[in-house]
């Protein structure tokens, strides 16, 4: 079939309608928010497999939960080419970020559904990336990689539940998890399309770009105890849990900045949360993310030294516990020209790369096969929030240049 203009322009809204109905599948009423292994999760893994089998897939899901489809090359049994993202949401998500990369992979299947290709197709809707359940992150692809870490059973959500019983709940069987674990010889690679997350490419009013690496990460539980106590208690005689963090807070941002990484206090909750109460206890959390692990670990160092210093300061007690860790990872050369011809046929003479801020499976997808990613551009740079917003005519210009990418890879 040849592509014109005006199909890639239906194909995208079709994209978009579907982004919509996944939107739909959401635990909150007014607002977005798919977790990991819940009815939600479900219905969305059900909902992609019938789009993935009408695009020609034959659909299986893994026994970590992620929704698979696979077509096979000249011959069966051929090592397979990786299309996909996530479908798991963070609270009050938008509905782009994971959900387009997956409807996008399918739509690439679905153009090349009769093209013989001299390796396997694959479109994988990952379980897991945010954390946003568990708040260990990549859960889906470190499945995936068979970089699975089995102290991660014990991790509990909000409600108490382990990631045990949720598998369980959802119907899926601890001890078979092995059989989501991929090997490298039975991958060729694993391309991923995503939204940018960032402003770059809508501040440089271009469409699409090709990823070069994609920033390492870092995330923290922090409890900070002092005392409780009343309102009336002078200060000299406070230990306050929550003046001491709102320092280290601010502190942290500083430091970040002063060292080119992004630091994130993204949930913070305090105790015993009376309004006439001094905070006895506070606990947050710390993202901090950076082009260079090693940028990362140094300012990682300074916010420990000042994280002791407020403490001894204010005679409170301050608890680290590392939640998750990706190091960063450079895309690979020969898929990131992949990329590089995909957005060139769609008339973009010198496609713009950049590194990822936003973590992305291809960090864990890495420990087994190569990896590419394609950004375009979103509204003003959102996400992580409704607001998230693509043109159909940009998401048109994506699929083209990912079919076009899968098929410079045919060769
Ligand atoms: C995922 O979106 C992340 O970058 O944290
Ligand atoms: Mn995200
Ligand atoms: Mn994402």
């Amino acid at each position: 079939m040849t592509t014109t203009a005006e199909s890639s322009r239906t194909e995208a809204a079709l994209i978009l309608e579907r982004c919509d109905d996944l939107a739909g599948l959401s635990s909150q009423p007014e607002r977005l928010e798919r977790v990991h292994l819940s009815p939600e999760h479900k219905a969305a893994n059900a909902l992609v497999a019938q789009w993935m089998e009408e695009a020609g897939l034959s659909t299986w899901q893994d026994a970590a939960g992620n929704q698979c489809g696979r077509r096979e090359g000249t011959e069966p049994g051929l090592p397979a080419l990786l299309l996909g993202s996530h479908i798991d949401t963070v609270p009050d998500a938008g509905r782009y970020d994971g959900m387009l990369g997956v409807l996008l992979a399918i739509a690439v299947a679905n153009r090349l559904r009769d093209v013989p290709l001299p390796f396997a197709l694959e479109v994988v809707a990952f379980s897991d990336e945010e954390g946003t359940r568990f708040g260990t992150a990549l859960l889906g692809s470190r499945a995936l990689a068979g970089t699975w870490n089995d102290d991660w059973w014990n991790l509990t959500d909000a409600d108490g539940i382990t990631l045990f019983e949720a598998f369980q709940d959802f119907g899926l069987d601890p001890a078979r998890l092995p059989g989501a674990f991929r090997r490298p010889e039975q991958l060729v690679g694993y391309l991923e399309a995503h939204i940018e997350q960032g402003p770059i490419l809508d501040d440089a009013d271009r469409r699409l770009a090709v990823v070069t690496s994609i920033a390492g990460a870092r995330r923290f539980a922090l409890t900070i105890t002092g005392h409780a106590g009343h309102a009336g208690t002078p200060y000299d005689r406070r230990r306050d849990a929550l003046a001491a963090a709102s320092e280290l807070v601010l502190e942290i941002e500083r430091l970040a900045k002063q060292q080119g990484v992004l630091a994130t206090v993204g949930k913070l909750e305090v105790f015993p949360g009376g309004l006439n109460v001094i905070p006895g206890r506070v606990e947050f959390t710390l993202d901090l993310r950076a082009e260079f692990d090693t940028d990362r670990e140094e300012c990682l160092r300074l916010v420990h030294e000042s994280g002791e210093e407020i403490a001894r300061r204010r005679d409170v007690s301050l608890h680290v516990s590392e939640l998750y860790r990706a190091d960063a990872v450079a895309c690979d050369l020969d898929l990131r020209a992949a990329f590089e011809a995909g957005i060139r046929s769609t008339g973009d003479a010198s496609p713009m790369a950049f590194w990822s801020r936003a973590g992305h499976d291809g960090m864990a997808v890495s420990a087994v096969a190569p990896v590419g990613m394609l950004f375009l551009r979103c509204k003003d740079g959102v996400s992580h929030h409704p607001d998230e917003s693509v043109t159909r005519a940009d998401v048109a210009a994506a699929l083209d240049a990912y079919e076009a990418a899968v098929r410079a890879l045919a060769g």
